[in-house]
């Protein structure tokens, strides 16, 4: 195992998540636990994680002395260089001038750190974001590697096994970043055992049992594949002391909705209650036009009928929900300022206050292709798992304008062409979503010797790693007129068809 100690950076859980793809454990604890979380875990290597601080500000963190004392190897990451050189015996200072981005670094000495990887007078790019430095290094630590900006871009001490990068190994941006951290882990740390998913599989069954005991937990599905994974998870390890609920809003895709309810109850054979509402839904969002509004409505008539639910079961000590790592740094802000909501996001936040419940959420550390991974371990449909990402509150904010009965019904039509086409042509897993949209806007056509005045029917198709930006899926003119002529033919109501041609940013994935 090796421990992440985390002292509050954006990115400490890519280090996590690189060690992982090396297959050896890794987990994380916040800087407040790290001594407890040594004691427990034993790890043979500690990696110290970046942080919004910095060392010379007064009540910046500190690592725990225990891990100085444990004699394991320490890698320390930007700002876990910079604590580590203080603690050390070494001197940190706030630099004139931060240098973020890119860097170049020119190799000086040998390192076991980069051994097979770097040679000495090789340069290497990599990613730097950092105000403060390392001008002293601490007793027993020698530069191995120096860019521009930092004289100390790399120290290591061999003796010891102690490293401190100034730049972020963990990012992308900085090429061979996953290779140095594999060869800290299996290389300088010694560790050989290859970790895999089913481990991650049985160590968060076996922490759901504890932390839930003999409690009984509710889940609310989406109908999604986080929420889905979280719950059939949460079965394994307890059974049916799990309820689950699905609030079936009506703005489903086409089939989606059967599809859930035949795979809990019927693959799984897990508790399931389904709620029909889609009467509340569609006469509360009757004449209304504002995206916010819309958002809100669904959001809080969601929570109202889940909450009622929940109570008819009977009352549940636990809410279990399918966060993901994303979720996590999407909802804290970094700057500590406030930040701007561009959308309400809908997920079942605000309940687990309201109905003073605690919270499981076993998928917290992971991105999106994990968590695909871990539903492929569990025995989830591969169709399922893979599926593209549906926002919350469905194709109400698909369907700009007022949402009503006969709209969801033509768009689901549409949409359910265009998938079935990107399917047929091998396209659907290279795209991260791809979805129609009906546009509250008709124009005229001509149909046989006929006039037409129809709806417009818009298409989106994009590629993102995260949903945080987005670039536009390169369709072929073919495939798309294609498409398009069979939603013109095959769908009442829709006379006209468009792609998006809009990246993220500036444009969002969904239109409202
Ligand atoms: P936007 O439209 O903000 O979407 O670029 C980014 C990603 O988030 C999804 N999305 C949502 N997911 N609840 C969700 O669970 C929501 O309210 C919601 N709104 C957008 C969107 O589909 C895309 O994958």
């Amino acid at each position: 195992t090796i421990l992440v100690v985390d002292f509050g950076s954006q990115v400490t859980q890519l280090i996590a998540r690189r060690i992982r793809e090396a297959g050896v454990y890794s987990e994380i604890a916040p800087f407040s636990k790290a001594e407890e979380a040594f004691a427990r875990l034993q790890p043979k290597g500690i990696i110290l994680s970046g942080s919004p601080a910095g060392v010379p500000e007064e009540g910046s963190p500190r690592a725990p002395q225990c891990l100085f004392d444990a004699g394991v190897p320490i890698l320390g990451i930007c700002y876990g260089q910079q604590v580590m050189t203080h603690q050390l015996g070494g001197t940190v200072e706030p630099g004139d001038s931060g240098e973020f981005g890119r860097a170049f670094l020119t190799v000086t000495e040998e390192c076991s750190l980069f051994d097979g990887l770097w040679e000495v007078g090789e340069r290497h790019q990599v990613w730097m974001s950092h105000g403060d430095k390392v001008t002293s290094f601490a007793p027993g630590f020698s530069i191995v590697a120096t860019s521009d900006g930092a004289p100390f871009a790399l120290i290591a001490d061999e003796t010891r096994k102690y490293y401190g990068t100034q730049f972020h190994p963990e990012v992308m941006h900085t090429p061979d970043g996953a290779k140095l951290l594999a060869n800290f882990a299996r290389h300088v740390c010694g560790i050989a055992e290859d970790w895999t998913m089913a481990e991650f599989r049985d160590q968060k069954i076996a922490e759901i049992r504890e932390q839930v005991g003999d409690g009984k937990v509710i889940c609310g599905l989406s109908g999604g594949v986080d929420s889905a994974v979280a719950a059939v998870l949460i079965h394994e390890a307890i059974g049916d002391q799990l309820t689950c609920v699905f609030v079936d809003h009506g703005l489903m895709r086409a089939q989606e909705a059967e599809q859930v309810v035949s795979l809990f109850r019927g693959h799984y054979n897990i508790p399931l209650v389904h709620v029909n509402a889609e009467e509340t839904f569609l006469s509360g969002l009757a004449g209304e036009t504002d995206p916010e509004k819309k958002r809100k409505f669904i959001g809080k008539t969601f929570i109202d009928i889940f909450e009622e639910e929940a109570r008819r079961i009977g009352g549940a000590d636990y809410l279990a929900q399918g966060t993901l790592y994303p979720d996590v740094i999407e909802s804290v802000s970094f700057t500590g300022g406030p930040s701007v909501t561009i959308k309400s996001h809908h997920n079942v936040g605000g309940l687990p206050e309201r109905m003073n419940m605690q919270l499981v959420e076993p998928l917290r550390e992971l991105f999106k292709d994990e968590v695909r991974d871990l539903g492929r371990e569990l025995g989830l449909p591969d169709a399922f798992v893979g599926r593209h990402p549906f926002p919350g509150p469905g194709l109400a904010i698909r369907i700009p304008g007022e949402v009503t009965k006969e709209a969801c019904d033509i768009l689901r039509k549409a949409d359910a062409i265009y998938l079935e086409e990107i399917r047929k042509n091998g396209l659907y897993d290279a795209i991260w979503q791809a979805f129609a949209v009906l546009l509250p806007v008709r124009t005229v056509g001509v149909m046989g010797d006929y006039r037409t005045y129809d709806r417009v029917c818009g298409l989106r198709a994009v590629t993102s790693t995260d949903g945080m930006t987005a670039d536009v899926f390169p369709f072929s003119a073919e495939f798309l007129s294609n498409v398009a002529t069979r939603i013109v033919n095959e769908v009442k109501g829709i006379n006209r068809v468009v792609y998006d041609y809009t990246s993220k940013p500036p444009g969002t994935i969904e239109w409202e």
